[in-house]
């Protein structure tokens, strides 16, 4: 039998030997969720010898991680804003990135608050639910090409109580959604090139679906789509908001402006790169 402390120790260099950038952080986390503690109770404990069933509870999730597994997928779980989100292969991971333009929107519609939105792309939920907690009034709309996807947002719908707020639609973008207009849509959509998708580390390359990621040669090919099709599906004086690559804007800006929108505006994000993408369409 070894002490915590011993057993972090050592979880810490396997992870390091296999490049885990924040090796320590994720043995602690590992081990707190296999004793059911939170992750700074260890430091009260670095004595306690483990037992053997602890031990052999940790083993496999230390050994999934050594081959890079994401650790979302091994705590099951992962935080975005005040939500937290199950998160397992069937969805992208939800991203800090996503999180900001979650929270420009909400700064920035506080004091007109969009009665409809629609969240394109909808993953694990994450943007449709937070904005269905900012906007309590909205009818929110959640989409996605995936069945897979869908299904871990209606059990994340379920877990938050928001099964009855958020209506869930399977479509390609917005090809289901005839006749139907928004005062918001919003997307997160996959916006790598094939050549950044090459590079991605392995917990994001082996284990993320490459679908929720990966958008033709120049990483643009869903957003063309959403461009093009969003317009007609906005109410007047509606807003599209999209996270998207950094190189992008100059292409977005002018697909804007030959799809009629009013205005367009690139925003930048916490490390300053043009991240998002907004464009509106006309009042009245
Ligand atoms: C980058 S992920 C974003 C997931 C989630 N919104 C988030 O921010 O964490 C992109 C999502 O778009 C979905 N998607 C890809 N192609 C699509 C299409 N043609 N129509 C609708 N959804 C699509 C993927 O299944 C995936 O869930």
């Amino acid at each position: 039998m070894q002490p915590i402390l011993v057993i972090l120790q050592k979880t810490t260099a396997f992870f390091q030997q296999k490049e885990i950038a924040d090796a320590r952080l994720e043995a602690e986390l590992l081990l707190a969720h296999t004793l059911g503690l939170k992750r700074l109770d260890l430091y009260l404990q670095f004595e306690r010898l483990l037992s053997d069933a602890e031990l052999g509870a940790l083993r496999p999730l230390v050994a999934r991680r050594a081959k890079r597994e994401p650790l979302q997928f091994l705590l099951g779980e992962q935080d975005f804003l005040d939500l937290k989100l199950k998160c397992d292969r069937r969805a992208l991971i939800p991203r800090p990135e996503t999180e900001e333009l979650v929270t420009l929107l909400t700064e920035r519609l506080t004091k007109s608050p969009p009665g409809s939105i629609l969240d394109l792309g909808t993953g694990t939920g994450a943007i449709a639910f937070s904005l269905a907690k900012a906007f309590p009034e909205a009818a929110v709309t959640a989409v996605d090409a995936s069945p897979d996807a869908l299904s871990l947002a209606r059990e994340n719908a379920d877990t938050h109580g928001l099964a009855e707020r958020v209506s869930f639609v399977e479509s390609n973008w917005l090809a289901a959604l005839a006749g139907q207009r928004f005062d918001l849509i919003v997307s997160n959509p996959p916006y790598l090139t094939e050549a950044e998708w090459e590079v991605a580390q392995p917990e994001v390359k082996d284990w993320e679906p490459k679908s929720a990621l990966t958008a033709g040669a120049d990483g643009l090919d869903d957003l063309r789509v959403i461009l093009a099709e969003a317009k007609a599906h906005l109410n007047p004086g509606g807003l599209l908001a999209c996270e998207t690559g950094i190189t992008q804007h100059d292409t977005l800006r002018d697909l804007a402006e030959s799809h009629g929108y009013e205005s367009s505006e690139s925003i930048e994000d916490m490390s300053g790169k043009a991240r998002f993408f907004q464009a509106q369409t006309r009042s009245v």
